[in-house]
């Protein structure tokens, strides 16, 4: 592939536009190509062209995508693609040895702490939760030279707490600890963790950076090139925890309109927000870009340009009209997941099981790139159907442990 042109500094937005700008060197194409080969020719005298053997270590196309998204994470970055976004997660958790101690959000993706509590413990990692947005928690939880990672997710599903990522990593930092942070909900166009000092940045690329909900992938970022990213690298490439080649060049794709699709989210997520806010049928509006959120002071301050796409309502009289609403939309898709271009609903606790700390009373929406009109009246329909509809038991069943988005 052809580099583009040296000269001034290009913005996030022509990078992502552009795929950064390479082009096809063989055909001319402006779209880049794909490399589905898993292996490649040794040559006679027992060396590779480009150092390529297999798959399972490198692709062109994972490295087209990995390029772009570090261009837009942060100058001097690098990336390495994942499978999944647990994928990814997992693989920071697992470059760690056992008997670390590792503090983590206790407001957080359900399929992280899951993990966590399930394989992590047993395998010797010493997790501890701890509520990230109080930075006196943070600071007495923090065991200087014991700690080595704090994970932080921010905002963080599905309250969206904030986390002040600047105040965290000095705490983490001082005391000798890295500090991981996902960014699939903020997603570089938001907030870039590496400006406020955070090592590690985790995607899951499932979500916004794809967009289309239809490519499974995850991302590790990181601001050095040290032993530990070598570590990461070497665990993903032993244990095989690599996208197909198709995923990472759908991805590329996906992430040419990642300003477009999250800024119209992140708008529209805003103006429902604050028309739902007050409602008589609503308990409380979540959302970090309203005034009243307790995290708003501080997402003001490390997100710019909005305050992304996911918000959460709780309704007045508990689960059996949070679950009445469901089958009265027409718009929102009944669905897990976020990020992508269709706007979802979802009762959060349902889908994460019995064990969920989630109010049962909580409907998650993951807001897409839809007339913001429409949103607005379908929520509005749902929520009149809902109160019409005679209060029963929840008949949506409790979740099974089944993988969630
Ligand atoms: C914040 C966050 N992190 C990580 C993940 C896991 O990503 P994946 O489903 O791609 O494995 C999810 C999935 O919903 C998520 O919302």
């Amino acid at each position: 592939m052809d580099h583009p042109q040296p000269g001034p500094p290009l913005s996030p937005e022509t990078l992502a536009a552009q795929a950064l700008g390479h082009v096809d060197l063989s055909s001319g194409g402006l779209t880049p190509s794909i490399n589905p080969s898993t292996t490649y020719e040794q040559q006679p005298d027992g060396s590779y062209r480009q150092d390529r053997v297999y798959t399972r270590a490198d692709n062109p196309t994972y490295e087209h995508a990995e390029g772009l998204l570090a261009a837009l994470e942060g100058a001097g970055c690098a990336c390495a693609l994942f499978a999944s976004g647990m994928a990814a997660a997992t693989a920071v958790f697992q470059s760690l040895l056992p008997g670390d101690h590792v503090l983590a959000s206790r407001v957080l993706y359900w399929g992280v702490r899951k993990w966590l509590a399930e394989f992590a413990l047993a395998w010797g990692l010493d997790v501890e939760f701890v509520d990230s947005a109080d930075l006196e928690a943070v600071a007495s939880a923090i065991r200087p030279g014991r700690t080595r990672l704090v994970w932080v997710e921010t905002p963080a599903n599905p309250m969206w707490e904030v986390t002040d990522l600047a105040a965290v990593c000095e705490l983490a930092h001082a005391a000798g600890a890295r500090v991981a942070v996902d960014n699939t909900v903020a997603t570089p166009v938001h907030t870039r963790p590496m400006e406020f000092g955070a090592d590690l940045v985790v995607h899951s690329a499932t979500k916004y950076l794809n967009g289309h909900s239809d490519v499974l992938a995850g991302a590790v970022l990181t601001a050095r090139r040290d032993p530990f990213w070598e570590r990461i690298r070497s665990w993903r490439r032993n244990a095989g925890a690599v996208p197909g080649p198709f995923e990472a060049w759908l991805l590329q794709r996906g992430m040419r309109t990642l300003f477009l699709r999250v800024r119209r989210a992140s708008d529209s997520a805003l103006a429902i927000a604050s028309h739902f806010q007050g409602h008589p049928a609503l308990q409380a509006v979540l959302y970090p870009g309203l005034q009243s959120h307790p995290g708003h002071q501080v997402a003001a301050r490390q997100m710019r340009d909005g305050f992304g796409g996911m918000l959460s309502i709780r309704l007045v009289g508990g689960a059996e009209q949070a679950m009445a609403v469901l089958p009265a939309v027409r718009v929102f898709k009944r669905a897990t997941s976020l990020g992508g271009v269709e706007s979802l609903i979802e009762h959060r606790r349902s889908t994460e099981g019995p064990s969920s700390p989630v109010p049962d009373d909580l409907l998650r929406l993951s807001i897409g790139i839809e007339a913001p009109e429409d949103l607005v009246a379908d929520l509005e329909a749902a929520l009149a159907a809902a109160r019409r509809t005679p209060l029963t038991t929840p008949t949506t069943t409790p979740g099974t442990g089944a993988p969630t988005g």
